[in-house]
């Protein structure tokens, strides 16, 4: 039991001395380490709750990050916004282009929509590209034709139809087109050549 150091009178207390007298609930420890000694106190409330709030933060996250709805690693993005085959697949529409009546009705819309006006009555080319034969400058894709036909290319050179057609519309343009390429065949189209820098041979056959 450590003494309660009193100064005396021939000694001037010391820091020490001062710090170490037992007043109020500052009680010493019974050990000494080279003389240093220290009290034994409760720890102080805020400390005591630092710690317990800690405890329970550490707790939460564990719960909700690692077992529960919290993310955690990178962020899970949401699925890009598909716009090549307007929501279609490349698998659907090549199904779609089977139809004969998906075909008749794009027949009926390449002249309503003004598709002759640049790629010829017969869609042989004409300002545009024959697109009847095998060669495509931005593949023979059902979901290239019917991006092409969607977003437009070339500035506007070839316009946009997303406003002026439904989505099934530019799917059925496409179908017939690709019917129309179809029943082409690998003959060599005797109308507008392809452009060899920037069309290739990408026949359709599917
Ligand atoms: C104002 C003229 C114009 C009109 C109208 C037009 N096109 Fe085009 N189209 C073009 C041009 C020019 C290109 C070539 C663009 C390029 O060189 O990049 C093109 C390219 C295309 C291609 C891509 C061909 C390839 O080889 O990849 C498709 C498919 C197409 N047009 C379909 C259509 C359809 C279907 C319509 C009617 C809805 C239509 N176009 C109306 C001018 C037109």
């Amino acid at each position: 039991m450590a003494k309660p150091r009193a100064p005396t009178s021939s000694q001037e207390p010391t820091v020490s001395d001062h710090a170490l007298q037992p007043q109020g609930p500052d009680q010493p420890r019974e050990h000494a380490f080279d003389g240093i000694e220290e009290y034994d106190n409760n720890l102080p409330v805020w400390w005591v709750m630092m710690l317990y709030l800690s405890v329970a933060a550490a707790l939460i996250y564990v719960l909700h990050f690692h077992f529960g709805p919290g993310l955690l690693g990178p962020p899970t993005l949401p699925p890009p916004k598909r716009i090549d085959g307007n929501g279609y697949t490349e698998a659907q529409l090549r199904a779609f282009s089977k139809d004969p009546a998906r075909g008749a009705h794009g027949k009926m819309l390449t002249s309503k929509a003004l598709c002759v006006t640049c790629h010829g009555p017969e869609l042989t080319g004409l300002v545009g590209p024959n697109l009847r034969d095998r060669w495509w400058i931005y593949g023979s894709n059902m979901t290239d034709i019917v991006l092409t036909i969607s977003k437009g290319r070339l500035n506007g050179a070839m316009p946009a139809q997303e406003k002026n057609l439904s989505k099934d519309d530019i799917a059925d343009l496409a179908c017939y087109l690709v019917q129309l390429t179809r029943a082409e065949g690998f003959k060599d189209s005797p109308f507008k050549k392809p452009d060899p820098k920037r069309e290739k041979e990408t026949p359709i056959d599917y």
